[in-house]
Formats: structure tokens, C-alpha cells, sequence
């Protein structure tokens, strides 16, 4: 198993961009032909020429709300479905199925990782990208009532000049965790090999209050190097389903 702890610094303000060059590289195996974007809605992973290009087959798209789906651009085969309950037989299996920003709006997260095994074909792949518990801004979240969340997020984003469609939807963090080893128990009882697991420290919402960005850097880099995964902000996730179960 690959862990991995690094900083918000260390990757350059931009975990998201290592999960997406990761998901790239993956699609490029040849093995690699009919992939699942989980929770996908308005914003695709991947754009259909990129896919084209790896060789892939059939990129299925699907979201729990239809009106999410319908934004994603024509080409993708869109399936509208909760990734939390059993899919209907005859959807066929899938080389790779990934996830960004989805698994901690997911309240069955055990159902959620048990569909995503029986998705895969034996020595699949799923890779997974989410925010954490306990990183405080993620407590917050959490906590505070969605009308104020949604606000601050809206913010954020702005500032940062963010591009993409990017709505807000309630977050309940379960199994949403660094690599302590109570995580990385539920996702091998889900029948998981864990392959690679990489816990992010720290992230980008406080760069309006320059005086606090620096004091949480300072003890995100402190919680990195011992590698505290309890206070992760961050989660990259790789997981296999063996080749014969
Ligand atoms: C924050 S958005 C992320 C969208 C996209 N993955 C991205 O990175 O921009 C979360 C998406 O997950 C979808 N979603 C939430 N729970 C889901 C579930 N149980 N099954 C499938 N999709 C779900 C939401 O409808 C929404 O489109």
C-alpha cells in the first residue's frame, strides 16, 4: 500500500490537478475501455476528445439528479442513478470508475463503496478524490447551516476565479477521512485492496486573511510531517478490486 502525506504547498495549491493527471494517466492503459464518472452532473472529469484519444470505449456519466446530468455536454452516456444503491443488472462492468467531490455528499457511504465493487470488472479500479474530517474549515461546513456554507463557498470560488458550474450540495463527510487505519479498514471490508491513499494537509480558503493562511500552512506542515491523517483537508484515493474475489 502507497501512503502518501503532502501539503497544500506541496501540490501546488491544486490536489485536484494531481487527482485529474492521475485519472489521465490511468485512462491511457490499454486495458483501460469503459470508464464511470460517479456523481459526474454538471462537470465531467474528462472532456469526450481526451477519452477518444486514450482509446476509451464508453464513458458513462451518471449523477442522482437528473438535472445535474442533463448539463454535462451530449456524447456522454448519461445514467441517472444514486451510486448508493444497486445498479440494474445489465449495465455491464467497468475497467475504471472515479469520483471527484462526491463521496462526502454520499449519507450510505458503505452502499456507495459496495456498488462501485460490483461496477468493477475483477482487478478494476476506482479512484476517488474528497474533502476530510477534521480539517476545521470541513467541521465548519459540516456544522453551519447550508444557506451560510453555500455563501462562503460561493466566495471562495469567485475570488479565486474558478471556472466550471459548480453548485452546493449538503456534505456529510461519512467514511470521508485521511489514511487513518479506521479508514483504510472500511474500504478493505468493502473487498478493496487500498493501492495508493494520499492524505492532503491544508487548502486554499484562507487566502483573504493572509496572517491566518500562514498560521494554518504552519500547522498543516507540522500535522504533515507526523503524519497526523485525522486532520487531513484531502483525500486521493486508489483502490483495486482484486482480480478473482
Ligand atoms: C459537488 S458536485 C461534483 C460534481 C463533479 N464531480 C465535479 O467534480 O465538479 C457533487 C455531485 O455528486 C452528485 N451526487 C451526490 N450524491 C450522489 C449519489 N449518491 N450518486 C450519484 N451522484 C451523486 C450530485 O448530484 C452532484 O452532481
Amino acid at each position: 500500500m502507497d501512503l502518501r502525506y503532502v501539503t497544500w504547498a506541496e501540490v501546488q495549491g491544486s490536489p485536484e490537478a494531481g487527482y485529474l493527471a492521475d485519472i489521465a494517466k490511468a485512462v491511457e492503459d490499454p486495458a483501460v475501455k469503459r470508464i464511470c464518472d460517479i456523481g459526474g452532473g454538471a462537470n465531467p472529469l474528462i472532456s469526450l476528445a481526451d477519452a477518444k484519444a486514450a482509446g476509451i470505449e464508453e464513458y458513462v456519466v451518471t449523477d442522482i439528479d437528473a438535472e445535474e446530468l442533463a448539463k454535462a455536454p451530449d456524447g456522454y452516456t448519461k445514467v441517472h442513478a444514486d451510486a448508493a444503491t444497486p445498479w440494474p443488472e445489465g449495465i455491464g462492468s467497468f475497467d475504471l470508475v472515479f469520483s471527484r467531490y462526491v463521496a462526502e455528499h454520499v449519507p450510505d457511504p458503505a452502499a456507495f463503496h459496495r456498488t462501485i465493487f460490483a461496477l468493477l470488472r475483477p482487478g478494476g479500479r476506482a479512484m476517488h478524490f474528497f474533502p476530510t474530517l477534521y480539517e476545521p474549515v470541513f467541521v465548519f461546513n459540516k456544522l453551519a447551516p447550508e444557506a451560510l456554507t453555500a455563501r462562503l463557498l460561493h466566495q471562495a470560488q469567485e475570488g479565486r476565479g474558478e471556472g466550471g458550474d459548480h453548485q452546493k450540495f449538503p456534505a456529510h463527510y461519512r467514511w470521508c477521512r485521511g489514511a487513518t487505519k479506521s479508514q483504510l479498514r472500511r474500504l478493505e471490508g468493502v473487498g478493496f485492496t487500498v493501492e495508493r491513499y494520499v492524505t492532503v494537509f491544508g487548502h486554499g480558503y484562507f487566502w483573504k486573511a493572509p496572517r491566518l493562511e500562514h498560521l494554518a500552512d504552519a500547522t498543516n506542515a507540522w500535522l504533515c510531517r507526523r503524519r497526523v491523517a485525522q486532520f487531513g483537508a484531502y483525500a486521493m484515493v486508489t483502490l483495486r478490486r482484486p482480480a478473482a474475489d
